[in-house]
């Protein structure tokens, strides 16, 4: 089965970063109260901080225009050039973030553990020892949650503890990649200012399952936002009237939260839908937010014929298809997903 009735607009599961504002949030972005941001003038940009602040338990946060420069910030304001970082196999900052981490803030990364996580005797296995002048100076220390290539998978609480106690004790920083730490607090049952406490600072998007336009937010103590605002400004982040884009960061904050558990629903039945499918294959496991990993003989062929049939996906390796629910789609979009599955396993 596809999607007779509306062929012109396919069901879009490459990402959660596909959604668009719906009328309410449109609505907050028109009627913002708005002024120069530069000059410190936006209320709306100001309210949008202190709630972010609020909600991930930190003194202060930045609005900035993506998860990438959230991440960026934080590296430039923890490292100094030569100094190393430590993440989790495939971290965003070190795979999907062009180079910038060597470009601009002028660190490298040491991988600890696999698929995204280790445990503390891997952060010491990781860290170079410190006494010698000629080695990298291992500066930072970066968890993601949830993390994206593993699969939406979430670190479990005890573990992101005692790892970023560990490198406190160690005197190291810490940030988390927080992205998307609003699935990891309700898949946790955990608020997203208890998962982000262990950490210095926490990059957190507004504009993945959120439903915001534009936009994420840095957040930490109130000195690394006064240095983050200067380096936001170096990178050209610093914006005007950015109160229409934080209206609705805003909107996303309060009214889009509560609802991610509808998407991990929507995830979790087209994940046990398509792993009956004979030449699919799920870790069902991995399956704890709002995406799906799916084996598959031929990933950009099988994109490929359920684009046909009105559905997008997103090859993620060469037998590798990312599916990820969000708030533009349905469970009837899930049924009408794996349908279409169903028809291109059949061949
Ligand atoms: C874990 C993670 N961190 C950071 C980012 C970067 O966000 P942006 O696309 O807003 O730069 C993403 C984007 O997918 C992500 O998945």
């Amino acid at each position: 089965m596809t999607r007779s009735s509306t062929p012109s607009t396919p069901i879009d599961l490459r990402s959660d970063t596909v959604t668009r504002p719906g009328p309410a949030m449109r609505e907050a972005m028109a009627s913002a109260e708005v002024g120069d941001d530069i000059y410190g003038e936006d209320p709306t940009a100001k309210a949008l901080e202190a709630r972010a602040a609020e909600v991930l338990g930190k003194e202060a946060a930045l609005f900035v225009s993506s998860g990438t420069m959230g991440n960026q910030l934080a590296l430039l304001i923890h490292c100094r050039p030569g100094d190393d970082v430590v993440i989790g196999e495939d971290a965003h900052c070190k795979l999907y973030e062009s180079g910038a981490g060597g470009a601009i803030a002028g660190v490298q990364f040491t991988q600890a553990g696999r698929g995204g996580f280790f445990d503390v005797a891997e952060l010491e296995a990781a860290i170079y020892p410190t006494a010698a002048y000629y080695m990298p100076r291992t500066r930072l220390v970066a968890l993601e949650n949830t993390h994206n290539r593993g699969g939406g998978t979430v670190w479990p609480v005890a573990q992101a503890e005692a790892v970023a106690d560990r490198a406190r004790a160690l005197g190291l920083a810490t940030h988390l990649d927080g992205a998307r730490i609003w699935n990891a607090a309700v898949a946790t049952g955990r608020s997203a200012a208890e998962l982000a406490a262990p950490f210095d600072t926490v990059t957190a998007c507004l504009s993945k399952g959120l439903g915001a336009p534009v936009g994420s937010v840095l957040a930490g103590s109130r000195a690394a936002m006064e240095e983050a605002r200067r380096f936001r400004k170096m990178l050209g982040g610093a914006m005007r009237q950015v109160g229409v884009l934080c209206a609705a960061g805003l909107y996303a904050l309060e009214h889009h939260r509560a609802r991610l558990a509808d998407d991990h629903a929507n995830a979790r039945r087209l994940a046990e839908g398509v792993a009956t499918l004979d030449g699919c294959a799920v870790d069902l496991a991995t399956v704890q937010t709002n995406l799906v990993m799916i084996d598959v003989a031929d990933a950009p062929a099988f994109a490929d014929a359920m684009r046909a049939r009105g559905v997008l996906v997103s090859p993620f390796g060469p037998q590798r298809i990312r599916a990820v629910t969000h708030l533009d789609v349905s469970r009837d979009d899930i049924d009408a997903a794996i349908e279409a599955a169903r028809e291109v396993t059949r061949g």
